[in-house]
């Protein structure tokens, strides 16, 4: 079986009374609103012990981050253990995706330690799609399976992967990143060049938008 990077798969990922708690946070009448090529985020991060909250409450996102930041971390250690000194904050998105909606091959932004995507609902959608490299060689599918989590540490010009609908309903997952706000050390660790990176990261959003292309 080709691999193209290194990443964990954790099967019952969340204890089924969070998926319950995350799934019931949104409301139905506007996931059914979702057109089939928009994408959807309720945003919401724990940051030092300052919350933002969307669909979620605070109360809950706290108790989400108390129960399965310890279980991250440690997988982090085991990707990457030298961004565990970079950690500053959680984020913890949930996603709808349109059934018709494509994101493009992409590796993730620097300030992304530790990516966590936690498959939510339905009980059948597309995965996640990894590559061994932009041009979408080596595609390989981490499987849908409600509650199935993929993680993986982003590397400059290697972590690829993609997401997109079925184009039969909408796709809903929990993205739980470890994120760092200390992008010149990112480089460092990964040994690439800071000021090349930051050029490519500013300039992706203006590719995507117009484009529909990711560096
Ligand atoms: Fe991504």
């Amino acid at each position: 079986m080709f691999e193209p990077f290194e990443y964990k798969v954790i099967d019952n990922f969340l204890e089924t009374q969070d998926l319950k708690i995350i799934l019931n946070s949104l409301n139905p009448s506007e996931v059914n609103k979702i057109s089939p090529n928009e994408v959807k985020i309720y945003k919401h991060f724990f940051k030092k012990g300052e919350i933002k909250n969307s669909s979620l409450t605070k109360e809950q996102v706290k108790k989400l981050h108390e129960k399965y930041h310890s279980k991250c971390i440690s997988i982090l250690e085991e990707l990457c253990k030298e961004k565990i000194k970079i950690y500053d904050y959680s984020e913890m998105d949930i996603v709808l995706t349109g059934k018709n909606y494509k994101f493009p091959i992409h590796s993730d932004s620097p300030n992304k330690l530790l990516s966590c995507v936690i498959y939510l609902d339905p009980s059948e959608n597309n995965g996640t799609f990894l590559y061994k490299d932009s041009k979408g060689n080596g595609k390989f599918e981490i499987k849908w399976l409600k509650n199935r989590a993929l993680l993986f540490s982003r590397k400059e010009n290697n972590t690829w992967h993609s997401y997109e609908g079925n184009n039969e309903s909408t796709r809903i997952v929990l993205v739980y990143n470890l994120m760092t706000e200390q992008i010149k050390k990112v480089y460092e660790i990964e040994n690439k060049n800071y000021y090349f990176g930051i050029f490519k990261t500013k300039l992706s959003p203006y590719l995507y938008k117009y484009f529909k292309v990711t560096l």
